[in-house]
C-alpha cells in the first residue's frame, strides 16, 4: 500500500515536471516564431533554412571557411538574412558602416544569453562574460596591463619558450635534414607554457613530454575540450534555464575542472598579492602610484593595478573578479594564439619562395633573443603576420543581439525581398547579428580579386576600402573592433614574432 502511494506520487511528479517542460519548451518556441514574424529582418533576402531545428546552421559548420557566406552575398546581396535554431532569423551583412555601429554600440549589442551562459560554465564570469557597466569596469582596470610596454617585459618568456620547442622538435628529426612533426598539439602546449608563465607566474610543463599533465593542465583540457563539444543538450541547456537541472557527465566534469581552477586561481591570486606588498615593503612605500607599478605576469600586473591608490574603491575589482581573468585569460589567449601560428606555418609550407625570403630577413638579426626594436625592424615578418591572421583568422566569427530597437547605417544601399531599396538596416529588439570576421577578411570587394591568396606582399599598398573595416588592429576583423575588441591582441601578436626568431636562427 505505502509502495503504491510512493510510486502514484513518483509518477505525478515526473508527469508535472515534463509537462511543465514541454510547456515551457512551447512558449519559448512560441516566442521565437513571434519574434520571427515581427522582426524587420523577415523582409530582407536569405536562403531558405535546411532544417527546421537548426536552421542554416548545420550548412555553415560543415562549409569550408567563409564559403556559404561568400556564396550567399554573391546571390543575394551584402546584406541578408538566414536561418538560425528553431528557424529564427539572423542579420547577416558586410556593410562595414553596419558592423562598426554594431561594434562601437556594445551595450546596445551585447553576447546573446546563451552564449553567456556557455562563457560563464566555461571560464566564469571574467571580462569575456560581462555587459555593460561591469565590462567597462574591468577593461577600465585590465587595459593598462596589456599596454605596449607591459607586453615588451614579457619577450624572454616567449623566447625562452620558443627556444624549447625548437629544441624539443630538433630531437624528433627521421633523417639529416627531415622530420615529420604534427605541429599543432605542440604549438598548443607551447602556447599553454607561455599563458602560464606569462599570465599568472604559473609553470604548466606541457613541453616537457615526459612530465605527467600537472592538475592545472587537467583542469584546463577539461574546460576545454568541454567548449569545443556540439551536443544538443547543452545547447538545450543554454536556452531553456529549467533543463539546466539535470544531471549530465559533461557538468559533474566541469564542475570538477572549475573547483581545481578556482583552487589553484585563489593560490595564484593569494601569492600575486603577496608578491606586491612584499615588493612595496622593500621599497618603503606606504603607498601604491598606478603609475608607478611594474611587473611581469598579467595576474600580478592586474592585482597591483586594482590595489592602486590612485583607483577610488569602488572602481576596484573583487576578488571573485580578479579570479574570474585566470580561465578567461587561458581560454581566450591559448588556442587562438597556437592556430595562429599553426596556419603561418602550413601557409608557409604552401610557398617555399615566401619561406625563403622571410628566412633571409629574420637571419640578417644576429641573435636568437632581439630585442623588440630589432624585431619591429623586420618588415616581410610583419607582412607575413598580417597575412596570415587575414587569410586564417582564428576566430572566424561572433554573435550579438540587438538590447533595443536601432537602425545601422549602411555604406551600401540593399534591396529587400519586395524589391524596395533601403539606407539603413532596420532591427529589432532581439534579432541576433552574425559578425563575419573571416568573410571580412578575405572579401573581395574590400582587399581586391586575389583575396583569397596567401601574399604578403599585398601590405606594401592597401586598396583604399581596406580603411573601412572596423577592426581594432591592422584594417583586419581578427581581433574585432569597438570597446569589446580583443584585449590581448599586442600579446598575442609579440609571442607570434618572438615565436618565429628561433626558429629560423637555427642555422
Ligand atoms: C591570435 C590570437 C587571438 C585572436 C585571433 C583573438 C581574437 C579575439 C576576438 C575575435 C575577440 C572578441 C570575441 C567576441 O567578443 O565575440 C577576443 C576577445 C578577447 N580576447 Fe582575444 N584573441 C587572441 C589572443 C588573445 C590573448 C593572447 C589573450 C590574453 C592573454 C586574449 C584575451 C581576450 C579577452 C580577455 C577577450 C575579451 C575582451 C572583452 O570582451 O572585452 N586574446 N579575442
Amino acid at each position: 500500500m505505502y509502495r503504491t502511494m510512493v510510486t502514484h506520487i513518483l509518477w505525478k511528479l515526473v508527469l508535472s515536471t515534463s509537462s511543465a517542460l514541454v510547456a515551457f519548451g512551447c512558449w519559448k518556441l512560441g516566442e521565437r516564431v513571434w519574434h520571427t514574424l515581427r522582426s524587420s529582418l523577415r523582409t530582407l533576402p536569405g536562403p531558405r533554412g535546411t532544417s527546421w531545428l537548426y536552421g542554416n546552421l548545420k550548412d555553415t559548420f560543415s562549409a569550408e571557411n567563409s564559403v556559404l557566406h561568400e556564396q550567399w552575398v554573391g546571390q543575394y546581396g551584402t546584406t541578408l538574412k538566414y536561418k538560425g535554431l528553431f528557424f529564427s532569423d539572423r542579420l547577416f551583412t558586410m556593410d562595414t558602416r553596419a558592423l562598426n555601429h554594431v561594434l562601437t554600440h556594445s551595450s546596445d549589442y551585447q553576447k546573446p544569453s546563451q552564449v553567456r551562459y556557455n562563457l560563464a560554465r566555461i571560464v566564469g564570469e571574467g571580462v569575456l562574460f560581462v555587459e555593460g557597466a561591469q565590462h567597462r569596469q574591468q577593461r577600465r582596470i585590465m587595459n593598462p596591463a596589456f599596454g605596449p610596454a607591459q607586453i615588451r617585459t614579457l619577450t624572454d618568456i616567449f623566447f625562452s619558450k620558443s627556444i624549447k620547442l625548437r629544441d624539443v622538435w630538433s630531437t624528433m628529426t627521421v633523417s639529416e635534414h627531415a622530420a615529420r612533426i604534427d605541429v599543432m598539439p605542440w604549438l598548443s602546449k607551447m602556447t599553454l607554457d607561455v599563458i602560464g608563465l606569462a599570465g599568472f607566474n604559473y609553470e604548466f610543463n606541457a613541453l616537457n613530454a615526459t612530465d605527467t599533465p600537472n592538475e592545472l593542465n587537467q583542469a584546463f583540457s577539461v574546460m576545454f575540450s568541454a567548449s569545443q563539444q556540439i551536443s544538443i543538450l547543452p545547447k538545450l541547456k543554454a536556452w531553456i534555464p529549467l533543463l539546466r537541472w539535470i544531471p549530465s557527465d559533461r557538468d559533474r566534469k566541469i564542475d570538477a575542472a572549475q573547483n581545481t581552477m578556482g583552487r589553484i586561481g585563489s593560490q595564484l591570486l593569494h601569492n600575486a598579492k603577496a608578491a606586491v606588498i612584499s615588493s612595496l615593503s622593500a621599497k618603503k612605500g606606504d603607498f601604491i602610484e598606478k603609475s608607478s607599478l611594474q611587473g611581469r605576469d598579467l595576474l600580478g600586473l592586474l592585482v597591483r593595478a586594482n590595489m592602486a591608490t590612485d583607483i577610488p574603491e569602488n572602481q576596484r575589482l573583487s576578488d571573485e573578479d580578479v579570479l574570474a581573468q585566470v580561465p578567461t585569460f587561458l581560454v581566450a589567449g591559448h588556442e587562438t594564439t597556437s592556430m595562429a601560428t599553426t596556419w603561418a606555418l602550413y601557409a608557409l609550407c604552401l610557398r617555399p619562395d615566401i619561406q625563403t625570403k622571410l628566412r633571409e630577413e629574420l637571419l640578417t638579426v644576429e641573435t636568437e633573443t632581439p630585442s623588440m626594436d630589432e624585431l619591429v625592424a623586420l618588415p616581410y615578418l610583419e607582412a607575413v603576420v598580417r597575412e596570415t591572421l587575414r587569410l586564417h583568422a582564428p576566430v572566424p566569427s561572433t554573435i550579438r543581439i540587438a538590447m533595443k530597437d536601432d537602425i545601422l547605417p549602411v555604406d551600401t544601399p540593399f534591396t529587400d525581398k519586395y524589391g524596395v531599396v533601403h539606407n539603413g538596416i532596420k532591427i529589432s529588439k532581439g534579432d541576433p547579428i552574425f559578425i563575419p570576421i573571416l568573410a571580412i577578411n578575405r572579401s573581395e570587394a574590400i582587399w581586391g580579386t586575389d583575396a583569397k591568396e596567401f601574399n604578403p606582399d599585398r601590405w606594401a599598398s592597401l586598396p583604399e576600402a581596406t580603411s573601412q573595416v572596423p577592426g581594432v588592429w591592422g584594417h583586419l576583423m581578427t581581433f574585432l573592433g569597438g570597446p569589446r575588441a580583443c584585449i590581448g591582441y599586442r600579446f598575442s601578436l609579440v609571442e607570434y614574432v618572438c615565436r618565429s626568431l628561433p626558429f629560423y636562427f637555427h642555422r
